[in-house]
């Protein structure tokens, strides 16, 4: 099943957005991080994909969030650690759970998620200045 909008595998989000047609296949950007292939990953991963980006898969599908701490602002990709039991936040010890919502404090609010696009060869593209609901999955 492709997407009617763009012709791609799946997306989700603004379809009509230019900023979502120009996904993948240029650059790298905020807006056009590569996340690897679909087939690099497992049920349960959540790993760090750079451009303080995390993907995850789920039995839902595939999908992104900030590794931005929301407390103070910092990176756990860098400051903490992110793995398929949740993401921790070294800086003052907030946890959050796999799906970002937050399972110890100080931080109070939940991760931002981020629209994704698979390509037809299970390339995966994030665009982070895209912040989409924390439910949306991109089925694989
Ligand atoms: S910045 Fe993450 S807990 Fe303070």
């Amino acid at each position: 099943m492709g997407c009617a909008a763009c012709g791609l595998v799946a997306c989700v989000g603004p379809v009509n957005d230019t900023a979502a047609g120009d996904t993948g296949g240029g650059p790298a950007s905020p807006s056009n991080i590569p996340a690897g292939n679909v087939a690099d990953y497992y049920s349960g991963d959540l790993v760090s994909v750079g451009w303080s980006v995390a993907v995850g898969y789920d039995q839902g599908g595939i999908y992104a969030l900030s590794t931005i701490c929301t407390h103070a602002g910092c990176d756990m990709a860098n400051y903490g650690r992110i793995s398929s039991n949740g993401i921790y936040c070294s800086c003052h010890g907030s946890e959050f759970d796999v799906d970002g919502n937050v399972v110890r404090g100080p931080a109070r609010r939940a991760l931002d998620h981020y629209q994704v696009t698979i390509h037809a060869n299970g390339d995966i593209y994030v665009d982070s200045t895209h912040v989409i609901s924390e439910s949306t999955r991109v089925a694989v």
